[in-house]
C-alpha cells in the first residue's frame, strides 16, 4: 500500500502443481460437450466482448487514467500497440478474428477488490482501480448510457454479447497476497467471492453470457519463477524479497487452489445454487493452454529466434528505463517478467474465440 509501482502491472500464471489437467491438455479428451443434458454454449451471434480485468488485458485505459483521471462516462478506449503486451492486447485479436465491438474495463494494476488487496499507484495518487469499485460500476454506467446521436452506447443486444474475466494476476501477486499484504480478515476464498460476486452484479444488470478466465501459471512468469529461471530486482518489484524458491512455492499453491476453486465452485454456483439462472458460464483454462505453450512452445510460437519459454523479450533497468526488446518477441512466451507475450495474447485470442463457440477442450460449459 506504500509502495510506488510502475505502469503496468500485470497477471500471471499457475502452475501444474496439484493439477491434474482435465481441463484440457494433451491426452485430455478432443472436446467437452457441456453441462449434461445441455448444449455447450448457445450463443447464436457473437456481436460484443466486454472485458474485466488488469494489464494482461488493458488498452489504454490505465494511460487515461493517469493523464486525465478517471474516463468519463461513454469513453471510448482506443486500441493501445504498446500495451503491456509489447503490442496489441488479446481483446484486440479477438476484434480482428471475430469481427465484434470491444468494450474493454480491464485496468493495468487491478485486483478484484480494494477491499482485499489494495495496491497504491503513485501516478493517480490512489489505489489501482478494481473490478468491484470501478470497473463493474463503469460498465453499468456506460450499459445505460445512450449517445448524442440517441444510439445505445453498448450496440447489440444481450444476447449477442459475452463477458470475459481475467483476474488475479495482482491480486495473487507482489505487494498482496503473495507477500501477506491483503487486508486482515481476508483470504483467497474473500478473493474468489469477490469475482463471482462481479459476475453477479453483471448478471443482474443484464448479462447472460460469461467466460470466466483462470489463473495464467504465475509461478512460471520469470516474476516467480524458481531458480534458475528467477529474476530479481526488477521494474515491477524493485525490492523483491531474495528467496526466490519460497516465493515460487506460495506462487505454486495460490495459483492451483484458485483454479480449484474457480472449478469447483462455478458448477455449484451455476447448477447447484442456481445464482445466475438463465446464464451460460464457461470457466476458460488459459493456464492449461499456458502451460501447453510452455511445454510444445513450436505448435505455438514463430518468431526467428529460439523459442523461449522462460525468459522475456523486453528487458528493462529496475526503475523501467533502458529496455531493449528482442527484435522477434514472437519467440517467448512472456514479454517481459510478468506479462505474456503478444503472441501468446493472439493463441489466447485465437482459443477464446472457440471458447465462445461452445467447442474449446480448454473449456467447461455450465448453465
Ligand atoms: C502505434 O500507435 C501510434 C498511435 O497511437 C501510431 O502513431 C504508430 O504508428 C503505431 N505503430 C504501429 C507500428 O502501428
Ligand atoms: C528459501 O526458502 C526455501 C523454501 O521455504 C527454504 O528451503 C530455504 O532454506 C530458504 N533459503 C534461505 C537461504 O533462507
Ligand atoms: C505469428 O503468427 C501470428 C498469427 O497467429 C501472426 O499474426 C504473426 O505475424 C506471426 N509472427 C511472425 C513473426 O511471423
Ligand atoms: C534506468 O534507465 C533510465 C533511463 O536511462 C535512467 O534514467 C535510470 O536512472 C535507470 N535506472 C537505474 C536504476 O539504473
Amino acid at each position: 500500500m506504500k509502495y510506488i509501482l510502475t505502469v503496468f502491472a500485470g497477471i500471471a500464471g499457475v502452475v501444474n502443481a496439484l493439477a491434474t489437467p482435465d481441463l484440457g491438455g494433451r491426452g485430455a479428451p478432443p472436446s467437452y460437450s457441456g453441462a449434461p443434458g445441455g448444449s455447450a454454449w448457445d450463443l447464436k451471434k457473437f456481436s460484443s466482448l466486454v472485458i474485466f480485468g488488469d494489464s494482461y488485458s488493458d488498452d489504454s485505459r490505465l494511460g487515461y487514467f493517469i493523464s486525465n483521471g478517471t474516463p468519463p462516462v461513454g469513453w471510448i478506449n482506443p486500441p493501445n500497440n504498446k500495451s503491456a503486451d509489447g503490442g496489441y492486447i488479446w481483446g484486440e485479436y479477438v476484434v480482428r478474428y471475430a469481427r465484434v465491438n470491444l468494450y474493454n474495463y480491464a485496468v493495468s494494476g487491478a485486483v478484484c477488490s480494494n477491499n482485499i488487496t489494495p495496491r497504491y499507484f503513485s501516478a493517480i495518487e490512489a489505489d489501482f482501480p478494481s473490478l468491484a469499485q470501478y470497473e463493474v460500476p463503469a460498465y453499468v454506467a456506460d450499459s445505460k448510457f445512450v449517445k448524442p446521436d440517441g444510439e445505445a452506447f453498448i450496440e447489440g443486444s444481450e444476447e449477442e454479447r459475452v463477458y470475459a474475466f481475467w483476474d488475479g494476476t495482482n491480486d495473487l501477486g507482489y505487494y498482496a497476497f503473495v507477500q501477506d499484504e491483503q487486508v486482515p480478515g481476508t483470504d483467497l476464498t474473500t478473493y474468489t467471492d469477490c469475482m463471482y460476486n462481479q459476475i453477479s452484479r453483471v448478471y443482474a444488470n443484464g448479462g447472460r453470457y460469461f467466460v470466466l478466465f483462470n489463473i495464467a501459471p504465475l509461478d512460471k512468469a520469470p516474476i516467480y519463477a524458481a531458480p534458475p529461471y528467477d529474476v530479481g530486482a526488477n521494474q515491477y518489484w524493485p525490492d523483491k524479497p531474495k528467496n526466490h524458491t519460497l516465493l515460487n512455492g506460495r506462487m505454486i499453491q495460490e495459483v492451483a487452489t484458485v483454479n480449484a476453486i474457480f472449478k469447483y465452485r462455478t458448477p455449484y454456483a451455476v447448477e447447484i445454487k442456481r445464482r445466475f439462472p438463465g446464464a451460460k458460464v464457461a470457466v476458460f483454462d488459459v493456464h492449461g493452454l499456458m502451460l501447453d505453450i510452455y511445454n510444445y512452445p513450436s505448435d505455438y510460437l514463430n518468431g526467428s529466434a529460439p523459442l523461449d519459454v522462460s525468459g522475456y523479450a523486453n528487458h528493462c533497468n529496475t526503475t523501467g528505463g533502458d529496455c531493449v526488446a528482442n527484435p522477434s518477441p514472437d519467440s517467448f512466451l512472456w514479454w517481459d517478467e510478468l506479462h505474456p507475450s503478444e503472441q501468446t495474447e493472439r493463441v489466447i485470442a485465437k482459443t477464446f474465440v472457440d471458447v465462445v463457440k461452445g467447442a474449446s477442450k480448454w473449456a467447461t460449459y455450465w448453465g
